[in-house]
């Protein structure tokens, strides 16, 4: 029921950890079911040169944690202010239906990270 991108980012993911003095953090909780994630930005001349992530969750939660961190490096603050849940899910070649919302912590904690960064950096 998993496609091969999400069970190689589930078993393998990537960027996992925490960044010391990171220029941004965000934390969403899913109110379905409980799980959590955590991102963490290093942001330079407006550009996301690192994220890490921590995810309480579920598989799906972590594969999407995974791919969004992929997705946010090297992009500029705007340009990852406008990546969605359904891109991050469609990078992956799509989810379970029954999983779709897992998909909400990833692209949520990378806008809320951004945001934080924004209110430490205006
Ligand atoms: Fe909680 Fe997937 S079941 S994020």
């Amino acid at each position: 029921m998993y496609t091969d991108k999400v069970m190689d980012h589930f078993s393998n993911p990537r960027n996992v950890g925490e960044i010391d003095n990171a220029d941004g953090v965000g934390e969403v909780g899913n109110a379905s079911c409980g799980d959590i994630m955590k991102i963490f930005l290093k942001v330079e001349d407006n550009i996301i040169k690192d994220v890490k992530f921590k995810t309480f969750g579920c598989g799906a939660a972590i594969a999407t944690s995974s791919m969004v961190t992929e997705m946010a490096i090297g992009k500029t603050i705007d340009e990852a202010l406008i990546l969605t849940n359904e891109a991050v899910a469609e990078a992956l070649d799509g989810l379970p239906p029954a999983k779709m919302h897992c998909s909400n912590l990833a692209a949520d904690a990378l806008h809320e990270a951004i945001k934080d960064y924004k209110e430490q950096h205006s």
